[in-house]
């Protein structure tokens, strides 16, 4: 891991209280997709995760909904404004334990790190269909950026304004798709309902609230089949057979 500083070329509103930041610093200790950040806030004394969403040698780019005073902040943050980032946290989802054809699963904001994932598996030449959940038609947001990864997207809106009405699981009954592996991040009542009804391997991204976020403070365990696991340094990502729900 590794702490730098980081300087805001973006940050632009792309969907309700949710924002694109584009930083440009040191990504050289990012691994891969499924890892996260820790952001310094002027004024607040925790840093706040976010998941990757995209990067490459120079820039790293970050989705984020505003929820609460921190990310509050971080919608007001202009290009120019410079940030302490600590990178190359968590461990990356496996791309290799998908054979050749992978479901990405994202709930809402969840989306955000399943784009590199994308990216990734595409490279490799993998089949990739998308399941993007959101409420209401204009909370949509990445569909296009996926598609044109080369990835099958299926939108599913709880309200019925866009695309399958209902949850991503009522996506999985109706679409007939073909995969071997799946990955999964949003809502945790939504990789539950992921996990129960999906019966090929898969992976999850988990969430819990962080102090130190590289595994020291042991303020993020969730359990797991290998007993309490720091979400921060044993996951964010998990198997699918690991987590207890
Ligand atoms: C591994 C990981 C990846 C994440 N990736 C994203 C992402 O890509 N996009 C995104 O919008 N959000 C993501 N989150 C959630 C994000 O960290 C919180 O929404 C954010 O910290 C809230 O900060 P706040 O100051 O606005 O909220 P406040 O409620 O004011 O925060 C108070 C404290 O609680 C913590 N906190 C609050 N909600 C959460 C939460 N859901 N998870 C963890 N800590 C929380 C804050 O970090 C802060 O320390 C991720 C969380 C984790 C653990
Ligand atoms: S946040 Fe400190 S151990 Fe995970």
């Amino acid at each position: 891991m590794k702490e730098s500083i980081f300087e805001v070329e973006l940050n632009e509103k792309i969907a309700p209280r949710t924002y694109r930041i584009k930083l440009k610093g040191d990504t050289s200790a990012i691994e891969g997709s499924g890892q996260f950040v820790q952001v310094s806030l002027p004024g607040f004394f925790l840093r706040r995760p976010i998941s990757i969403h995209e990067y490459d040698g120079q820039t790293l780019t970050l989705i984020y909904r505003v929820v609460g005073e921190g990310t509050r902040m971080m919608c007001s943050l202009q290009c120019g404004d410079t940030l302490s980032i600590i990178t190359g946290l968590g461990k990356c989802f496996d791309i290799d334990a998908c054979r050749k054809d992978a479901l990405l699963i994202g709930g809402g904001v969840g989306a955000a790190p399943l784009y590199e994932l994308c990216k990734e598996l595409c490279a490799q030449g993998k089949n990739v269909t998308v399941i993007l959940g959101f409420n209401r038609k204009d909370e949509i947001m990445l569909a296009e950026d996926f598609s044109d990864l080369g990835a099958k997207v299926i939108i599913t809106t709880v309200d019925g304004s866009e695309g399958t009405k209902g949850f991503v699981t009522d996506a999985l009954s109706l679409h007939n798709i073909n995969y071997d592996y799946f990955y999964t991040c949003g809502p945790r009542v939504m990789m539950k309902a992921v996990c129960e009804r999906i019966h090929t391997g898969g992976e999850v991204s988990m969430e819990e609230r962080m102090g130190c976020g590289f595994g020291i403070c042991y303020g993020c365990t969730c359990n797991t089949t290998k007993g309490p696991q720091r979400v921060c340094k044993d996951g964010p990502v998990f198997k699918k057979e690991e987590v207890i729900w």
